[in-house]
């Protein structure tokens, strides 16, 4: 085993400990933030609604409910339309989740509507392995939809059946089946999956990659198993946790088989073509996120909507936006926030450094660009800096990190909403519970 160095334990450490600043959140007013006047902004619209609660996820998800969610994509239309109204203006799309496949016709109403606002050429969205049928695909590739981002997380039946997803979301063959089906169907079929599950061995995931390979998307999402303190709760029991000095072993062999077939779009994204990414908060300058458990980032603000599925709904219906809370980043911060994007997303260009922060980013960040170069994990050209791929190594880890604070965040910001989270399956939500965040 190839050792997790000194270097990544301090990584770790360090960035884990600064992006917890990122998140240290103040109340916010709740209407619509002004809109930035320069730059390129996505739009990302939160569907917190699947069948089954996987233990392993970090995300803001709830038990479906057909009338809840119904009411739930009303809200989020009259969330969007208040954007446009108050001047926003989007290049792409994402629909993420949670599934936002649960509820395929509101879905399909949404991207009509986002599309006719905002004219967007690019539209995302996640689903899972078990909702690829023509009956919920055709309507989305009619309403536009780009790229497709299912979310399979292993082929193998064993690990499956430890992330309880073997029941609902199908056996490693009926997945296989399913995405050969729906190969071609849309310009980017991308699939997640993840690596480092604790019960995953090298010969496992090598498996994986053969699979992977012999089917038809031109993109995949290897994301390392990133926990929180209540994930790591839940996985404890079939799951296990995961140990982070067996990392470098697993991201070695997805580097190492994944190319030359498929080059990396991101420290942890890679694409048969070679284009196209899977993080929008990546590329844009900007973004703004609707629905319950969104994150927004605009100015060098970050801001965040409310958690509690009640109080959303109660808040839109007053003209408000779903926001609660947000975070000024000082300008450190901020560059530092931009870096760790920019390096992830595989460059950092000197131009456009230059543009959003003039020479100060450059002085007050020479010492990290510096470190980066002294560690061979970014090499300077005429434009900017370029990560190298030992440098994929350390951006993952660092990413991971920065996923790991925001999975801490959650996990305190669902606590607050303890009893709509529990009520969630019976549809009993006393408004008294859930008022406030
Ligand atoms: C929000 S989910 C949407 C996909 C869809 N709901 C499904 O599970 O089939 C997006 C992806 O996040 C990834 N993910 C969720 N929890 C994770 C965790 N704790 N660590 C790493 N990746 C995770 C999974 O790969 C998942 O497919
Ligand atoms: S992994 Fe997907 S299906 Fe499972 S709980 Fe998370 S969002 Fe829902």
């Amino acid at each position: 085993m190839s050792p997790f160095t000194f270097i990544d334990a301090f990584l770790l450490r360090a960035f884990r400990f600064r992006t917890r600043g990122f998140l240290h959140m103040e109340e916010a007013p709740g209407t619509v933030p002004p809109a930035p006047r320069q730059g390129s902004g996505y739009l990302y619209v939160h569907v917190p609604f699947c069948e089954v609660l996987c233990p392993f996820c970090s995300f803001h998800r709830v038990q479906h409910q057909h009338g809840q969610a119904q009411r739930y994509f009303a809200s989020l239309r009259k969330e969007i339309r208040a954007y446009h109204a108050a001047g926003y203006r989007f290049n792409g799309a994402y629909f993420g989740g949670g599934t936002p496949t649960t509820e395929p016709a509101e879905l399909v109403e949404t991207m009509e509507l986002v599309r006719e606002l905002f004219g967007v050429r690019d539209i995302s969205v996640e689903t899972n392995p078990k909702d690829l049928r023509p009956e919920i695909l055709e309507p989305l590739r009619a309403a536009g939809v780009t790229r497709l981002s299912v979310g399979v997380q292993s082929f193998d039946d064993q690990l499956l059946k430890e992330m309880d997803r073997y029941e609902k979301y199908g056996s490693s063959a009926e997945i296989q089946a399913r995405l050969r089906a729906a190969a071609g169907m849309f310009p980017t079929l991308n699939v997640d999956l993840i690596f480092n599950q604790p019960h995953q061995s090298i010969a496992s995931l090598e498996r994986d990659l053969d699979i992977l390979q012999g089917l038809g998307p031109n993109q995949v999402s290897f994301y390392p198993l990133m926990t929180s303190p209540t994930v790591a709760r839940r996985m404890a029991g079939a799951m296990g946790l995961p140990d982070h000095r067996r990392l470098r072993d697993f991201f070695k062999v997805i580097v190492r088989r994944l190319q030359p077939e498929f080059t990396p779009s991101s420290a942890w994204c890679f694409t048969r073509r070679g284009h196209g990414s899977d993080e929008y908060i990546v590329d844009a300058d900007y973004y703004v996120g609707v629905g319950s458990g969104a994150f927004s980032f605009l100015d060098g603000t970050l801001y965040t909507t409310t958690f509690s599925l009640e109080t959303y709904r109660q808040r839109i219906a007053q003209g408000l936006t779903g926001i609660t809370t947000m975070h000024r980043l000082r300008p450190g911060e901020l560059m530092r926030y931009e870096l760790l994007m920019r390096m992830f997303g595989l460059r950092l260009d000197r131009e456009w450094a230059l543009r959003r922060h003039g020479p100060r980013f450059f002085r007050r960040l020479w010492g990290e660009l510096r470190t980066l170069e002294l560690l061979g994990a970014a090499r300077r050209d005429d434009r900017g800096w370029q990560l190298t791929e030992r440098g994929m190594y350390w951006l993952m880890l660092m990413m991971s990190a920065f996923f790991e604070s925001v999975n801490g965040y959650r996990d305190a910001m669902r606590a607050r909403v303890a009893i709509e989270q529990q009520e969630s399956t019976t549809l009993c939500i006393p408004a008294a519970a859930t008022a406030g965040k």
